[in-house]
C-alpha cells in the first residue's frame, strides 16, 4: 500500500508527529525492564507487514520531511557528508545496495531499472528520475554515496576493513545522537567508541569487533541503540549543541507528554561485495511519551528501564536534567503489573 508522506518540521515549530498506524510500527528497543549495553547483535531478517522490519531498509511517513531536514543541514554544514579517496568502490556498492532494497520493499515509490551498466533509478516520493552509469562519477550529480543517501532515511558510515580493524572512511551523518562524523572521520573501532562508558571494560567492543570482522556478504547484522531527545529534532549533532543543548532544560511536569521523545536506532551492517567494507546504517525512529503511552506495556515498562539505568549512562546519554520529571509523569501509567519478556 502507498504510504501517506507527511509534511512536517525536525526544528523551528516541530511539527513532527507519529499516526496511530506509525505508533504501531515503532521499534520498541526494550525486552525487559532494565537496560544495560550488551553485543546485542541479531540477523537482519525481515518481519512482519505493518512493522519496521518489513523491508530492510526501511521508509515510512517521515521519508520526505527527513529528506528535506537532511537538505537543511547540508546547506548549513557540508562536511556532513565525507568520503575519503579510497571509497569510491564502497559508495557505489552502497548506491546498488539502498537502490536495490528501497526498490524491492516498496516498488509503488521507487524503481531500479538496470540493463548492463546504464541505470534508470526513479523516485517518485522526491520526483526524480535520472538515468546514469554505474561506475561513472560524471553521470550523476554528486559523489555516488551523497546522490543515495540523500534519498534514504537515516544516516550512513562506510567502514573500510584493513590491519584487523575498522576504520570510518566515509559517511553521511544529519541525524545523530551527538557525535560528529567531522570529528570520527579517519579513526577506527575503538577510538571512535572511546567516549563510551562501562562497555570497553566489559569487552563488549572487543567482542562486537571480532564478530564484524567476520561479517559475510548477503548475511547482514543488526541492533539497537537508544536515547533520548527534546523537541522532535533529527540534527542533534555536536557542531549545533548550541540550538538544542539548552532545551534539556526546558521540560516541566506539563510539556513532558509533547517534549520528551525516546529516540531509538535500528543500526544495521552490511559487507558489501566489491569493496569488502562494512556499511553501518543507523535508522532513527523518534516518538514522543503522549505517543509511548497509547501502548500500554511500554507505559509501565519505560519508566522502569530509566528508573535502573546506571548513573554512566543517565550521564553519556545527557539524560541528567529531565530522566526524573519523566520518570513521575510516566509512573502514573505504570500499574505495578508485571511485564513479560519480549517487546
Ligand atoms: C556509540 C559508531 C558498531 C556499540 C557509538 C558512537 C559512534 C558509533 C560514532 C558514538 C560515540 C561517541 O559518543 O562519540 C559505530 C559504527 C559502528 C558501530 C560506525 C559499525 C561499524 C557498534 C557495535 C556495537 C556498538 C557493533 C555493539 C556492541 C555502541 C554503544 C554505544 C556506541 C553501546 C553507546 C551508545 C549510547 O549509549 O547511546 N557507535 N558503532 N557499536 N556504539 Fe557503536
Amino acid at each position: 500500500m502507498a504510504i501517506a508522506f507527511k509534511q512536517e518540521t525536525f526544528r523551528d515549530d516541530f511539527s513532527y508527529r507519529n499516526s496511530p498506524e506509525n505508533i504501531r510500527r515503532f521499534p520498541f528497543p526494550f525486552d525487559r525492564d532494565e537496560y544495560m549495553y550488551a553485543v546485542n547483535m541479531e540477523s537482519h531478517v525481515k518481519g512482519q507487514k505493518g512493522t519496521a522490519f518489513e523491508s530492510l531498509i526501511d521508509v515510512d511517513e517521515h521519508y520526505v520531511a527527513e529528506m528535506h531536514d537532511r537538505a537543511l543541514v547540508l546547506k548549513e554544514d557540508p562536511l556532513r557528508y565525507q568520503a575519503l579517496p579510497h571509497m569510491m568502490t564502497a559508495q557505489w556498492d552502497t548506491l546498488e545496495l539502498l537502490m536495490e532494497e528501497q526498490a524491492a520493499g516498496f516498488p509503488e515509490h521507487f524503481t531500479l531499472i538496470r540493463n548492463g551498466d546504464q541505470w534508470r533509478w526513479i523516485n517518485r516520493p522526491l520526483g526524480i528520475d535520472d538515468t546514469f552509469t554505474f561506475g561513472d562519477r560524471s553521470t550523476l550529480p554528486y559523489e555516488p554515496l551523497e546522490y543515495i543517501t540523500c534519498q534514504a532515511q537515516g544516516d550512513f558510515c562506510i567502514v573500510d576493513q584493513r590491519d584487523g580493524n575498522l576504520w570510518m572512511d566515509a559517511g553521511m551523518v544529519t541525524t545523530q545522537a551527538d557525535w560528529s562524523l567531522d570529528f570520527d572521520i579517519g579513526m577506527n573501532f575503538m577510538e571512535w567508541h572511546g567516549p563510551v562508558p562501562l562497555a570497553h571494560q566489559m569487552g563488549v567492543f572487543d567482542r562486537a569487533l571480532k564478530f564484524l570482522l567476520n561479517l559475510q556478504q548477503g548475511k547482514p547484522t543488526r541492533r539497537f541503540n537508544w536515547t533520548m531527545t527534546i523537541n522532535p529534532r533529527l540534527d542533534t549533532s555536536p557542531e549545533n549543541y548550541h540550538k538544542w543543548g539548552p532545551d534539556r532544560a526546558t521540560v516541566t511536569p506539563e510539556n513532558v507528554g509533547e517534549k520528551v521523545h525516546l529516540r531509538v536506532e535500528v543500526q544495521s551492517l552490511w559487507r558489501l561485495p566489491r569493496s569488502n567494507a562494512i556499511l553501518f546504517v543507523i535508522r532513527c525512529y523518534l516518538m514522543n511519551m503522549n505517543e509511548l503511552v497509547t501502548v500500554p506495556k511500554w507505559a509501565r515498562r519505560f519508566p522502569r528501564v530509566l528508573s535502573t539505568l546506571p548513573p554512566e549512562l543517565i550521564d553519556y546519554k545527557g539524560l541528567t536534567r529531565y530522566r526524573q520529571t519523566t520518570i513521575d509523569w510516566l509512573s502514573k501509567f505504570d500499574d505495578g503489573a508485571p511485564t513479560s519478556p519480549g517487546t
